[in-house]
């Protein structure tokens, strides 16, 4: 049995007990920004990558962070600690802090640390077996002038809008595209498909999120020999796709079984197989328990 905490000024509470002010403008306006991490073996995983991108987010929106990367590690640890499981999530929130109405971001003096340690099951065990059925959204992921994709911030309607046309067709996940048309990434996933035994996925510049579990799938395929090319994928690609799967922190990797209603050839198709299985390997490596 597991239980959710969350640390919040230097306290540990019970997540369902943590309280924050109204007058938070990651509440009040989005403003903020986030990691998901995941914990194996009791060890945070990737966590390196993590708190670069964080730092990266709040660069990018003018927010400065008080915390040394060794205070957010010390915060993680001892929210795994007290979890009592080897294996959670960890959400790292950074928000604006406190402030009057009005969305003036210098109104608000002391931004907000809040992070939470809980279980995360985004996909049902069965369906990770089986595949899930995503639809791509009419929804567009917004373009880079707008709200740049790589900002890991608080505010997630337009993903939450490409969400919503998912679950009113009964789909498991929706697939946005760019401005020009072509795929982006998933709500909340990076998106990868097989065709003609290369695997393939759309560039960041396309509008996607510098996913980190992206990166690793990428790197992994390279050592497994299989080729991994980063390039402009369309509709039609997904459409007719040997495989397709989605990666993420929350996903992990998750095959994919219809696109827009059309089946597709393999799934899980032996590359999905292959990386699920460096990735699990990947994972035993650098995560063990006497790994500090
Ligand atoms: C929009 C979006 N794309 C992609 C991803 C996957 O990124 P990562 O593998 O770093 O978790 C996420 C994860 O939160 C996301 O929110």
């Amino acid at each position: 049995m597991t239980s959710a905490f969350c640390l919040l000024d230097d306290s540990i509470v019970p997540l369902a007990e943590a309280r924050i002010p109204v007058t938070d403008h990651g509440l009040l306006y989005g403003d903020g920004v986030f990691e998901g991490i995941r914990f194996y073996h009791g060890q945070p995983f990737l966590l390196d990558e993590h708190l670069r991108r964080l730092r990266d987010s709040a660069q990018a929106i003018s927010l400065s962070l008080p915390w040394s990367d060794s205070a957010l590690r010390d915060s993680i640890t001892r929210l795994i600690e007290v979890f009592g499981h080897g294996e959670g999530y960890i959400r790292l929130i950074v928000t604006r802090g406190d402030g009057p109405l009005g969305i003036d971001p210098a109104a608000c003096p002391k931004p907000r640390l809040i992070t939470i340690v809980d279980e995360l099951n985004m996909i049902a065990e069965e369906k990770r077996r089986t595949g899930i059925d995503i639809v791509i959204a009419s929804t567009r992921r917004m373009p880079p002038d707008s709200l740049d994709p790589r900002i890991k911030s608080l505010n997630y309607l337009n993903a939450i809008l490409a969400r919503i046309e998912a679950n009113r067709c009964g789909a498991d996940e929706a697939v946005m595209l760019n401005h020009q048309g072509l795929i982006a990434e998933g709500t909340a996933d990076n998106v990868f498909i097989v065709s003609q035994d290369r695997l393939l996925t759309p560039p960041v510049s396309a509008g996607a999120l510098a996913g980190i579990t992206r990166r690793l799938i990428m790197g992994l395929a390279k050592d497994v020999g299989i080729p991994c090319l980063e390039t402009d994928l369309a509709v039609c690609d997904l459409h007719s796709a040997d495989e397709c799967f989605l990666t993420g922190t929350g996903a992990e990797l998750i095959p994919v079984r219809h696109v827009d209603g059309r089946a597709v050839r393999r799934c899980p198709g032996p590359v999905f197989t292959r990386l699920q299985s460096a990735f699990r390997d990947y994972i035993t490596k650098h995560c063990q328990e006497d790994n500090t």
